[in-house]
């Protein structure tokens, strides 16, 4: 696969495991030069010795250190990946700083990111910015709403800037995720094996290196082609249904 030469360097965000190590292997893989930018310094450490990619150790939701990283690089291509599941229950049950937290990590860091590297993009003329979104902001996953809501909201964004950056050969893309086999849930799961073992081992996921493959394919196509949306789901996973519940009596 061959890459536009007016792409030369990447910022991936969430970039310690998962499916943000897939792409930056991926994209080093492409002869990129790759920012990595996660909170785990060993791993984002051991990550960047095995592809090149220049660590960056910071926490995305940080808008100054974010800010002061952003002035010293040109980035033609900025994957915000970094994403976060704190909770899952219905809302009235869900702690306010799990929901705060998600609505940072995967609404407004995104958003400010955008921001912050659109100006250097539309002075040089180029640029390409995916956004790794997720299923549940399209289809109802219950238990999700903050995650649900966050993604939701960043695919609004990006149709906006669709519009916004039109004639500006500054491409948007996001790519929404089904089932990939990671550690997003652990945390609201609470290392809880069986229901990991539920979401994982009942059925084919999708593997981080499928996502990777979707972003390089949105990258890779010719210059005046835009992948604006990528649904990258498991063959045996069906998303979407209605609940019914038992009238009252
Ligand atoms: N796995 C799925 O089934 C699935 C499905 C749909 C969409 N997605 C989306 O795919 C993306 C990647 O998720 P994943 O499945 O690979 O999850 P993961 O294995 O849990 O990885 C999440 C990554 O985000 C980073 N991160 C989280 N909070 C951060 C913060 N405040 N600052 C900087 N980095 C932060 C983590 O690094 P540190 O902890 O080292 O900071 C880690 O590298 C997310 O946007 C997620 O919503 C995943």
């Amino acid at each position: 696969m061959q890459l536009p030469t007016l792409y030369r360097s990447a910022l991936v965000t969430g970039a310690s495991r998962g499916i943000g190590a897939a792409i930056c292997r991926t994209l080093a893989g492409l002869g990129m030069q790759v920012h990595a930018v996660a909170r785990s310094a060993d791993s984002l450490r051991a990550l960047c010795e095995e592809t090149g990619a220049i660590a960056h150790c910071a926490d995305v939701t940080d808008l100054d250190s974010m800010e002061r990283l952003l002035n010293t690089l040109d980035v033609d291509v900025l994957v915000n990946n970094a994403g976060q599941v704190a909770a899952l229950g219905p809302l009235h049950d869900l702690d306010a700083a799990a929901i705060d937290s998600m609505i940072d990590v995967n609404l407004r860091a995104p958003l400010h990111l955008m921001r912050l590297v659109l100006p250097g993009m539309i002075r040089r003329g180029r640029g390409h910015i995916v956004n790794i979104g997720s299923t549940s902001g399209t289809f109802v996953f219950p238990g999700t709403a903050p995650y649900a809501a966050a993604k939701a909201g960043m695919t609004a964004a990006n149709r906006v800037l669709r519009h916004d950056l039109a004639g500006r050969n500054i491409r948007v893309t996001e790519i929404s995720p089904g089932r990939v086999r990671t550690d997003i849930y652990r945390d609201a799961l609470d290392g809880e094996a069986g229901k990991l073992a539920d979401m994982y081992d009942k059925f084919r996921t999708v593997h981080p290196q499928d996502i990777a493959a979707a972003v390089a394919a949105a990258l890779t196509m010719p210059e005046q082609v835009d992948i604006s949306f990528m649904e990258v789901v498991p063959t045996d996973q069906a998303p979407g249904g209605h609940a019914y519940a038992p009238a009252k009596s």
